[in-house]
């Protein structure tokens, strides 16, 4: 349970506010860079962090990033010209460069020297894994791009969807941080999911309850679980990461083969932009499991429409639930889509989750440690510390894997778990 101010302070991102200001001291994923025009495009509306904005790029193929507002009147600058030196609006003209300069302002006197004291708020952008990134926060402590896993693979070895979720983006994240649920609502699906094999769904549902061991690090979280097997000489652990502070890394196969992970990102205070990430750190990943995340006899994604980027299964239809796979088969959710049975259950929790209603159990522990550290760094950046995990893109570079451990030694002391992690690391 939450106080409703902390609860607030955790679902606000736009600027000036304290979550808001945290978000941005990292870089922030909103758009393929595919669809962008190469050179001198037509600008792409994008809102991000409850700020519109717009992208494109200029005559020498750079990304520029400006608020889809000109500083004259406040004209979208979406409906500019790219005249590839600099996007005019369309208004009275003004132009701006690549670093959101005016350089030209024919509305005013010849002589004016107005012109230098204006420019339009803009951020820098990069691409990477086919991905544009944005920082919008201060430049004198931007930090470098985070070296996630999947970032370093080649796009053979990966698949990436995106689509549209209509609520916080906490309450999205919280749905990758809170693992007891895989056993209830992905149940039916699992075993035939993209990321995970026969032999991990059944460990998976052979013990419902499991028992953690978190730890804070420097760049978020790391959550071990701990599931009892029918070999009571073994454990199946499954360690899931949290990179602050919307990355998450779901456990791998047990072979460490396939791994799965999501970027949950705030589009605004109600609206999250969900990357949904599949991909091999050994191998190519096959057409067939390519095909299988959207259209498999039991997909990871059933109802993504490509036109809208949102899904068609909807609150509005109660995510086509069907009754009669609820009741007659182990689909317990009735839902077909790993991805639809999430949004179900995070959607229908509210635009913003009401987390002074909530009763947390033991399984909600990482959940609970989770919040704590996005307030505690929140909070304590709106006293002027900086927030650990911002300060370098580098300590990223971890990994999620399950594995079967001799149940008699205990997690940290069980040299198999430095191997897994160092190798990892
Ligand atoms: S509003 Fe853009 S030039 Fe006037
Ligand atoms: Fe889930």
């Amino acid at each position: 349970m939450l106080s409703l101010q902390d609860n607030t302070i955790l679902g606000q991102v736009g600027p000036r506010t304290m979550m808001g200001d945290l978000l941005r001291r990292f870089w922030v994923p909103f758009i393929e860079a595919s669809r962008v025009e190469p050179v001198a495009g037509d600008p792409v509306e994008v809102e991000l962090l409850g700020e519109k904005l717009i992208v494109f790029r200029d005559g020498e193929g750079r990304y520029v990033m400006f608020e889809n507002f000109c500083p004259h009147r406040g004209t979208p600058l979406y409906y500019g010209k790219n005249e590839g030196d600099g996007l005019r609006c369309i208004y009275h003209g003004w132009k701006f460069d690549s670093t959101g300069a005016c350089m030209e302002m024919p509305s005013e006197p010849a002589r004016s020297n107005f012109k230098n004291k204006i420019s339009a708020k803009s951020y820098p952008v990069r691409e990477m894994a086919g991905i544009l990134w944005a920082y919008m926060g201060p430049q004198e402590i931007m930090p470098g791009l985070p070296h996630i896993e999947w970032v370093g693979v080649t796009p053979e070895m990966r698949n990436i969807v995106r689509y549209n979720q209509e609520c916080n983006w906490v309450q999205a994240l919280e749905g990758d941080i809170d693992s007891s649920h895989v056993g209830f609502l992905h149940r039916g699906s699992l075993f035939r999911d993209a990321s995970i094999s026969r032999q991990d769904s059944d460990l998976l549902l052979y013990d419902t309850s499991p028992r953690w061991v978190v730890e804070t690090t420097d760049y978020g979280m790391m959550l071990a679980a701990q599931r009892t097997t029918s070999d009571p000489a073994h454990d199946y652990w499954r360690i899931n990461q949290w990179l602050m502070p919307y990355v998450t890394m779901i456990p791998t196969d047990l072979e460490l083969r396939r791994a799965h992970g999501h970027m949950w990102v705030p589009i605004n205070d109600v609206q999250t932009q969900v990357w949904c990430i599949i991909w091999s750190p050994t191998e190519e990943l096959t057409q067939r499991e390519r095909d299988n995340v959207q259209h498999g006899p039991m997909p990871h994604i059933a109802t993504i429409d490509p036109d809208t980027g949102r899904l068609r299964a909807t609150k509005a239809n109660h995510f086509m639930q069907d009754r009669y796979l609820q009741r007659n088969t182990d689909l317990l959710s009735g839902i077909v889509g790993v991805r639809e049975q999430d949004t179900a259950v995070v959607e229908g929790m509210g635009a913003l989750a009401d987390r002074t209603r909530e009763h947390l159990g033991t399984s909600d522990i990482p959940i609970i440690t989770m919040r704590r550290r996005l307030l505690r760094d929140a909070k304590a950046l709106a006293d002027g510390v900086e927030p650990l995990a911002a300060s370098t893109g580098e300590h990223f570079g971890v990994r999620s894997w399950s594995a079967l451990l001799e149940s008699d030694k205990p997690f940290k002391e069980n040299p198999r778990v430095s191997e897994l992690m160092a190798a990892m690391a």
